[in-house]
């Protein structure tokens, strides 16, 4: 039996990690410590196991593995301090706040010889998964163009707070780019294979305001049109301000047609033909805060799938080195939005 330890008891803790963690048969929840150690005593009264005043004392315990849920600008040194006291750790998106603090993460998991895998959950999404065995077959042919989006009312109707750290650019780095893009710019990694080696992007904040009126200190508003390897061009769009329904979909275009991901109600896979022959697939719902806000329980499979990789000893196929590429295109997208002008991906 796994033991497991939850470093970081708020909203994406109580509502995915421990209720996964205790669905699962191979891992027990015997830790819990938050920096308002109330949370953390919740939660043990709620799952078992004990409350630590203190992280240290937590990475001191016998805990087989822990999830990292605090806030961005945390992650990476909490994940560090983790790996460094032994222990397998999957931390939450976005990885790190700079490209420099994600490599000595990978560094630090390797050197220690644990775990270190990252909360891109998208990448296990039904449809995506599909999508991407399709395009690797390559009937479709090449990857012309794509879409993607992610765009939602913005994290105050995930916390339920006005002024949540969300805003606060020490603590969360950045905004929807770093929150909702790096899920997306992941996933056109993941789908078709290939780099993004340009990107232009503008990061915006146009709409949202602090409790005293003042606009938010990070972007809520993000677009990039990113260059891959291969030459395909495609588009970003991710948002805090989208007050309809959300819209978390992915469009890729190809020469033999095109794949539309959760863009339909009915089929969250949508594959249109050249020959006008359409293939309809009802594979899942898309985990969506909407969902999870409403105590709806759709699995990521994250969890299931680090509990599996540490069971069976296998590396987890959301690497902390495989989001690597991912970051390096995040922050490229911010200093293309400083520069104006395109940012190059090495
Ligand atoms: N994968 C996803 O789709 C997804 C969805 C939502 C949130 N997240 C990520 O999860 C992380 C947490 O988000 P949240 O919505 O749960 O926020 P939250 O504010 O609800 O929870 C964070 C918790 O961590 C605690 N905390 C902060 N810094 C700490 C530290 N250094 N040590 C101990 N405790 C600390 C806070 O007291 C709080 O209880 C964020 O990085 C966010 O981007 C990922």
């Amino acid at each position: 039996m796994i033991k497991i330890g939850i470093i970081g008891c708020g909203k994406i803790a109580m509502v995915r990690h421990i209720p996964e963690y205790a669905e699962n048969p191979n891992c027990e929840l015997v830790a819990f410590y938050n920096r308002t150690h109330s949370k953390a005593v919740k939660c043990a009264e709620e799952y078992g196991g004990k409350a630590y005043e203190t992280i240290e004392d937590l990475l001191n315990s016998d805990v087989d593995a822990v999830s990292v849920c605090v806030a961005n600008a945390d992650h990476a040194s909490v994940t560090i301090q983790a790996l460094k006291a032994g222990k397998h750790v999957l931390c939450e998106k976005p990885m790190a706040t700079n490209l420099e603090d994600s490599i000595e993460m990978v560094k630090t998991a390797k050197e220690m010889g644990k775990f270190l895998m990252i909360g891109q959950n998208q990448r296990l999404a039904k449809a995506h998964v599909k999508a991407r065995e399709i395009i690797a077959r390559g009937e479709m042919g090449r990857v012309i163009s794509f879409q993607t989006n992610f765009c939602h009312p913005g994290p105050e109707g995930w916390t339920g707070k006005k002024d949540s750290w969300f805003y606060d650019r020490k603590v969360a780095a950045f905004g929807v780019m770093a929150d909702l893009g790096v899920h997306k710019t992941d996933l056109i990694h993941y789908l078709t294979g290939e780099k993004i080696v340009n990107t232009i992007a503008q990061l915006e904040t146009i709409d949202k305001k602090l409790p005293d009126g003042r606009p938010i200190e990070v972007d809520d508003n993000a677009f990039a049109i990113y260059t891959l390897e291969s030459g395909a061009v495609g588009t970003l769009h991710v948002s805090w301000t989208n007050y309809g329904e959300e819209n978390n979909s992915t469009i890729i275009y190809m020469e033999g047609g095109t794949i539309r991901c959760y863009d339909d109600e009915e089929y969250s896979l949508l594959v249109e033909k050249k020959d006008g022959s359409v293939e309809k697939f009802a594979l899942d719902l898309l985990t969506s805060n909407k969902e999870q806000t409403s105590g709806g329980r759709t699995s990521t499979g994250v969890i299931d799938a680090f509990v599996d990789s540490i069971l069976t000893n296998t590396p987890p196929s959301i690497s902390g080195e495989s989001v690597l590429d991912t970051m390096k295109v995040i922050f490229a997208n911010e200093e293309s939005a400083k520069k104006l002008s395109n940012v190059k991906i090495i």
